[in-house]
């Protein structure tokens, strides 16, 4: 299979690389710094929207692309302040904007072969928001939208698409939080989590699952109940 990551240089999008290698798939590898494990490694900010429509159209004139895993993200530190409008935008550009950058190019080839596979990664940050993440929450919330939008678009061209919405996993991104993570897993055990979804064809896969039914039912909860949660984290950002 020719398999294309966004973020591959580190964390999520490195294990998978790695694993998927070792299966003999073909790699085409983005990521803002060098990815090495690839067979086709390119450097290229997914928030270069103009970039990355380029390179994704000159990668698809030469290549197939049989499955796409828009894993690239980033999430500033946790802060009760109100989010500065430009970091605010860079994180909703690298990690919702750009996967309809990513895709464009993409979907046209898959609808045309009529198959495909769409892996899109959010968080259980999408499902009840974190009041001290403002734009990482937002951002991820977006893609579970976009997921099913599109999920719904594609079913007649035989193209699956898995919403991926993983708690806390050991990585770079993880490492600067400074506080305690419920179900803190390591990075293989949360890339074993993602492989299982991919390989089942799960079309929205939130783990772990004990953690992941607790979100499930705090967002079933009236707003009041859901505010009054919520606040508790605000008043101690350093223990969220
Ligand atoms: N770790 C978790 O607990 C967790 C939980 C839920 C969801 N997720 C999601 O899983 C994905 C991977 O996270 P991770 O934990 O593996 O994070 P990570 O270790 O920080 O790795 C992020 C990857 O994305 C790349 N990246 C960041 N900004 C980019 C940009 N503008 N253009 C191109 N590549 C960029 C990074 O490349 P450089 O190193 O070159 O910047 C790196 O390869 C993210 O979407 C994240 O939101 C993670």
């Amino acid at each position: 299979m020719n398999i294309l990551i966004t973020g591959a240089s580190n964390g999520l999008g490195a294990e998978l690389a790695k694993r998927y290698k070792k299966e003999g798939h073909t790699l085409f590898l983005i990521s803002k710094s060098q990815p090495t494990l690839g067979d086709y490694n390119y450097i290229c900010d997914v928030a270069d929207f103009e970039k990355l429509r380029g390179l994704i159209r000159d990668i698809t004139t030469q290549h197939t692309i049989d499955m796409v895993i828009a894993n690239a993200g980033i999430s500033y530190p946790h802060s009760n302040d109100f989010m500065d409008f430009e970091s605010f935008k860079h994180t909703i550009d690298v990690n919702f904007i750009s996967i309809h950058a990513l895709l464009e190019h993409i979907l046209p080839q898959m609808k045309h072969n009529r198959k495909g596979h769409i892996v899109l990664i959010s968080s259980l940050a999408s499902i009840v928001a974190s009041p001290t993440s403002l734009a990482y929450s937002s951002s991820k919330r977006a893609i579970n939208s976009y997921a099913q939008s599109l999920r719904v678009q594609l079913k007649p061209f035989n193209i699956a698409v898995t919403n991926i919405q993983p708690g806390f996993i050991k990585s770079n991104m993880t490492d600067k939080n400074r506080f305690k993570m419920p179900f803190l897993m390591s990075l293989e055990k949360g890339v074993d989590h993602i492989q299982y979804a991919i390989d089942k064809r799960k079309k929205e896969y939130a783990y772990p699952f004990v953690f992941a039914t607790f979100i499930k039912c705090i967002a079933l909860l009236p707003n009041n109940l859901q505010d009054l949660i919520l606040s508790k984290l605000l008043k101690n950002p350093q223990a969220t």
